[in-house]
């Protein structure tokens, strides 16, 4: 039994069951060649199996330094951007509960060339025992190699000699300057498999060691990603959660529904989708195709956006995430009096109350041409999570090959770059 139900009946009135099942040939075909490395990009597919093939010691070693780095650090600055470091937050955000702080605490840079947020990561990090694992798969991108120089330059300025057993460097396992600056340094190392790509690295050292630093159990959370690839990689199409929901993406794209909303209803989310958009986004936004992602909180965003969604540009569907139930409860208290005429509410859960949000809103979206399609869900843990993660991954794999797009390169992000590294050296 799936950890995820996919629900398209709030979208009948875009797409039919016909059409649905006019693409399980596409579909299967899609699986096929994710399975058998043998689609576009097979070069970098190592994610599909790796639940399955990941080595026990892998993850032993991983624990290992992460105890070390809980037993002697009070901060542990994670340096990375895009894959590098999407998973690992989106993790943090979710399963701890609100207003935690790990110990270690794990702060993120590199992600961002802002001087004042860097700077004042230094400034905070000043005088503490901190550690630092940079994590770069291509070992070359500007944001984190700037970031790591910085903080290496505290680190040593702190711990002399010591610095060096308090750097953790996670890269390819053979190129790149990081990996070469690691050797030559003698910092612990951890690969990436060369046949797996930043933002499909969440379960490899890239997100596992600041999740297990965290406290997170990281054995629970390859499982759960171990469950999913079996589960979607037999399951026949219509009962695949993945599956169907790949090809009613596609199916949207085909009506001119160029934006999906990911719509969660829980804030701690926020980075969960921030992940899911650049996954999409990246995976599939190329030749001039691919679906728009954008990343929705609600009720807040139904006070900003909400508007826009009910009545601009009927460009738009939505990919709801319901959970079934929430983590912490809480109910609508009686008052001294009912000044403010909620009494009607009192003793119902905020969380049904949240819930009848999003039916109402689903209601009024579909009467407004928006198609919603929901993924229930439970609240989330280490193993769900990982659960989780692995079906998107797989979701865009066929996804992407259903729309024909190599879903593991990144071409259009190089232009960038080019022409950034042509202004610094004007
Ligand atoms: O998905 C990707 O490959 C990218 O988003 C990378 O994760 C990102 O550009 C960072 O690259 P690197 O890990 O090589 O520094």
């Amino acid at each position: 039994m799936s950890h995820i139900r996919f629900d398209y009946s709030n979208a009948t009135s875009t797409l039919s069951e016909k059409e649905l099942f006019a693409l399980e040939e596409a579909s299967n075909d899609a699986r096929r060649q994710l399975l058998t490395k043998t689609g576009l990009g097979n070069d970098y597919v190592g994610w599909v199996d790796y639940p399955e093939t990941q080595e026990a010691s892998y993850r032993a070693q991983i624990q290992k330094a992460a105890d070390k780095i809980r037993s002697h650090s009070e901060i542990l600055v994670v340096i990375g951007i895009g894959g590098s470091y999407l998973g690992a937050k989106a993790a943090l955000e979710v399963l701890k509960p609100y207003f935690h702080k790990t110990t270690p605490e794990i702060i993120f840079v590199g992600n961002t060339l802002s001087s004042e947020y860097t700077q004042s990561v230094v400034d905070y990090c000043r005088g503490k025992r901190f550690s630092i694992n940079v994590i770069s798969k291509s070992g070359k991108t500007m944001e984190p190699a700037i970031a790591f120089r910085i903080f290496r330059a505290l680190l040593e300025e702190q711990f002399g000699v010591e610095a060096k057993d308090r750097i953790f460097a996670t890269t390819d396992p053979t190129s790149g300057v990081l990996r070469h600056q690691a050797e030559v340094a003698g910092w612990e190392t951890f690969s990436v498999p060369a046949d797996i790509g930043g933002r499909y690295s969440v379960l490899t050292a890239v997100g596992l060691l600041p999740i297990a630093v965290a406290g997170f159990d990281i054995e629970a959370m390859v499982r759960g990603a171990k469950e999913a690839f079996h589960e979607l990689s037999h399951l026949p199409y219509k009962d695949n959660p993945a599956m169907l929901y790949a090809a009613c993406r596609n199916l949207m794209l085909s009506k001119q529904k160029t934006n999906e909303f990911l719509v969660a209803y829980e804030p701690n989310m926020l980075y969960f989708l921030e992940w899911l958009k650049q996954l999409y986004g990246e995976s599939e936004g190329k030749n001039h195709k691919g679906l728009f992602p954008v990343g929705i909180i609600n009720t807040t965003d139904l006070h900003s956006l909400g508007q826009y969604v009910q009545d601009g540009q009927r460009i738009i569907f939505e990919t709801v995430f319901h959970f079934n139930a929430s983590r912490r409860v809480t109910t609508v208290p009686q008052a001294s009096d009912n000044g403010d005429e909620l009494d009607s509410l009192v003793g119902k859960s905020l969380h049904y109350i949240n819930e009848q949000a999003m039916r109402g809103t689903a209601l009024a979206h579909i009467e407004g041409e928006v198609p919603n399609f929901m993924l229930h869900l439970d609240p989330l843990n280490e193993e769900r999570f990982g659960y989780l993660v692995y079906f998107f991954m797989f979701t865009t794999g066929i996804s992407a090959h259903i729309l024909g797009v190599n879903p593991f390169d990144q071409p259009g992000v190089e232009n960038y770059k080019k022409k950034m590294l042509e202004l610094l050296r004007s």
